[in-house]
């Protein structure tokens, strides 16, 4: 990138600095500087001049994106190891290269998801907004109930990176841990990881935990509905820090209301945010967060990082360390 004008890149959004300083050395940067993410126009008007996208998982990046940017655009780099917000083919068919940040976040994420399966198992929430409301009288035998970890069986969907580190977590907890995937793992990890197959219907009937760890594809769209709800204990507890697409909401709200199962903590909703009038929030066995399984200082720092440098590689001509469609050329900028 030297004698010519730096690239642009637009940035939808602030980022922390590990990013943010290496694309202003070596980029004129557009950043869009508010809370919220840029309107739908705006988003379609700023990426007219850019060259490069720093994308988060709230922008739609398809068709309609792609035909506004016009031929400029030859890196998409999304601030998140999901990308179902982006038409990678789309991508693909122009030469834009995509990348994402695997890796890096992979325990936080499983931390957050052990501590929402941790928070419904012992009623958490439940129990600070009970203090909280002056109710708390005296120690009571029968006061806020819940269900043991230690020695509880967890169905873990989705045995990538974070399902296993959800494994690893389990053990400490002297869990049995089942797992289902679309492929087995090696039989070395599974018995590294002390996890056993089983059949999807087969683990939701066996588990007192169940934790969603697959991406959001039209193969797992609505993975978990009614149906796969009713295979379920009724003392059953469903985590989802995936894609809130990947768990029915209407289901899963008849589900808790009717006992079929006994509680839910959410990471993840459709829509983000969710409704404040949906009717999940009404029901005290039901746990949401906003969408904060990787919101660690240090790794919401590396993966602003990991975004710069799929960026920058991108922007360079070389490949992205992160490709989501390594099979996009390097593609140096126009004369
Ligand atoms: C991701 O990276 O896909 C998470 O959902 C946000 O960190």
């Amino acid at each position: 990138m030297t004698g010519e004008p730096p690239p642009r890149v637009f940035v939808t959004r602030r980022i922390p600095e590990e990013g943010l300083a290496p694309l202003r050395e070596a980029c004129g940067v557009d950043l869009w500087p508010e809370d919220l993410p840029p309107p739908r126009d705006e988003l379609l008007r700023r990426v007219v001049e850019a060259d490069g996208l720093l994308a988060l998982l709230t922008d739609r990046v398809d068709e309609e994106l792609l035909e506004a940017a016009g031929p400029r655009l030859r890196v998409v780099s999304n601030f998140a190891v999901g990308y179902d917000n982006i038409d990678v083919p789309a991508c693909t068919r122009r030469g834009i290269a995509v990348g994402n940040t695997p890796g890096v976040l992979t325990e936080t994420t499983a931390d957050l998801a052990f501590a929402l399966l941790m928070a419904a198992a012992r009623r958490i929430a439940e129990g600070h907004d009970y203090v909280g409301a002056g109710r708390w009288r005296t120690w009571e035998p029968m006061l806020l109930l819940g269900a043991d970890v230690h020695h509880a069986t967890l169905g873990i969907v989705g045995f990538g990176r974070i399902g296993r580190e959800m494994a690893r977590r389990a053990a400490g907890f002297s869990m049995r841990v089942l797992y289902h995937d679309t492929a087995r793992a090696a039989a070395q990890d599974e018995a590294a990881l002390g996890a056993t197959f089983r059949p999807l219907d087969e683990l939701l009937a066996e588990s007192d935990f169940v934790t969603l760890h697959v991406a959001l594809t039209s193969q797992t769209r609505g993975l978990i509905d009614a149906a796969a709800l009713a295979r379920m204990k009724p003392t059953a507890i469903v985590v989802n820090t995936s894609r809130g697409p990947v768990l029915d909401q209407a289901a899963l709200h008849a589900a808790l209301r009717g006992g079929v199962i006994a509680g839910a903590a959410l990471d993840v909703t459709d829509p983000e945010p969710i409704a404040p009038d949906d009717p999940l929030l009404g029901l005290p066995n039901c746990l949401i967060v906003p969408h904060i399984a990787s919101a660690s200082r240090v790794t919401r720092g590396r993966m602003a990082a990991m975004a710069a440098a799929n960026l920058l590689a991108g922007l360079r001509g070389k490949p992205l360390p992160n490709p989501v469609n390594p099979e996009v050329p390097p593609r140096p900028a126009a004369a």
